[in-house]
């Protein structure tokens, strides 16, 4: 029995084939570092970082590649945002979805006099941008907002909340876990301060990079959160002032570097607007096979507007981890039980401590897949 995939959510799966080759040509026959050195190979691998860099600009619609910083993951980049950009007495304000990533980060933030709240989103996990604004202080420093739920697919407003944050004057900071290189994302037309990405989800790339784009006048007033030697400035032991540098600490990721550049050059070549496409036809297809079979509840839209390809199901009446246990044992649908990194999420869609089974879909997630994992719902269902 073939597996089937569902658990994009976590990482996506396959890769496009020329990541792991890309990878491998760096190990096996590049190997050198970058700004250190100025031999010749080593300024060819560094025309392959500002390759990646062009690229995130191009997808995501940044003007600057000195600005697309790159990090050693999703979850880095938003501490770097949060740590750097929040001291105590400052305010931020956070959707009631938020994952792990952000809040615990902020929880620890806030035992040193950093304050934050939640702005409270409905039982599909929808904020509405008329309660945030209500919601913002004076000390307010920064609005941080998952765009995507990595629970059930939710996809926020972003749009209307950049306008709010634009006229309040509070940099806006986009969690894009669950929706880059889901949906097309433009950084200026969405007001956005920084955005922060993982390279192995929606952008195909491998695990352990990630970037995080900023806004000149924000990027400024950022305080780095790491700091070590960049190949540049070496004559202080301070960090240098300019840009990428200044966030870039330490040698980076040039396997990630090799993999993730080949992963973004497959999807530039697909483009962002057929995933999405995909998504759309493979998400109706799931939510008429789960709609009404009894035994199964769907958390969040049951629609294809505002939303990604993320589903999580209850199972009244039996245990959820049994579930998805079975799900793999006899019909080889991998997916993700529990609570997701994500407790705040749950608590708002009434699934605390619970948990869901979480089916999540990508690019390679073909219409047959997604009839064996409906087929295998209803059949589990009946317990
Ligand atoms: N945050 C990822 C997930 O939701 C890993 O599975």
């Amino acid at each position: 029995m073939d597996a089937v995939y569902l658990d994009y959510a976590a990482t996506s799966f396959p890769k496009p084939p020329a990541v792991a080759a890309r990878m491998a040509e760096y190990v096996d026959r590049v190997g050198v570092n970058v700004n250190r050195s100025v031999y010749g190979p080593a300024q060819q691998a560094g025309m392959v970082v500002l390759r990646l860099r062009q690229r995130l600009c191009e997808l995501f619609r940044l003007n600057d590649p000195t600005h697309a910083v790159l990090t050693p993951g999703n979850t880095w980049g938003l501490n770097m945002l949060l740590w750097g950009a929040l001291k105590p007495g400052d305010h931020c304000l956070v959707s009631s979805m938020e994952h792990n990533a952000v809040m615990r980060p902020l929880q620890q933030l806030a035992q040193g006099g950093v304050e934050f709240d939640r702005v409270p989103c409905d039982r599909e996990g929808r904020l509405d941008p008329a309660v945030l604004e209500r919601m913002l202080r004076p000390n307010t420093r920064l609005v941080l907002i998952a765009h995507g739920s990595n629970v059930c697919g939710t996809v926020q407003d972003a749009e209307a909340i950049g306008r709010i944050c634009a006229a309040h004057g509070v940099p806006f900071c986009l969690d894009a876990a669950q929706t880059a290189g889901h949906l097309p994302l433009d950084f200026a037309a969405l007001g956005l301060s920084a955005l922060s990405v993982p390279g192995h989800k929606g952008l195909m790339g491998p695990q352990g990079i990630g970037a995080l784009l900023l806004r000149r006048d924000f990027a400024e007033r950022l305080v780095p959160w790491a700091n070590g030697g960049t190949g540049s400035a070496s004559d202080t032991e301070f960090p240098p002032p300019y840009m990428p540098d200044r966030f870039e600490p330490g040698t980076p990721n040039l396997p990630g570097i090799y993999g993730w550049e080949a992963a973004l050059e497959y999807l530039q070549s697909v483009t962002v607007e057929r995933v999405r496409a995909h998504d759309q036809e493979l998400t109706a297809r799931f939510l008429g096979g789960v709609r009404g079979l009894p035994g199964v509840a769907l958390l969040g839209p049951d629609s294809l507007e505002g939303r990604v390809g993320v589903f999580s199901l209850d199972f009244p009446g039996q245990d959820n981890a049994q579930v998805a246990f079975r799900l793999e044992e006899e019909f080889g649908i991998l997916t993700r039980c529990g609570l997701h990194c994500a407790p705040a999420a749950h608590r708002t869609l009434g699934t605390f401590p619970r948990g869901t089974v979480r089916f999540s879909l990508g690019w390679f997630t073909t219409v047959e897949e997604v009839d064996r994992a409906v087929e295998a719902i209803g059949a589990v269902a009946k317990g």
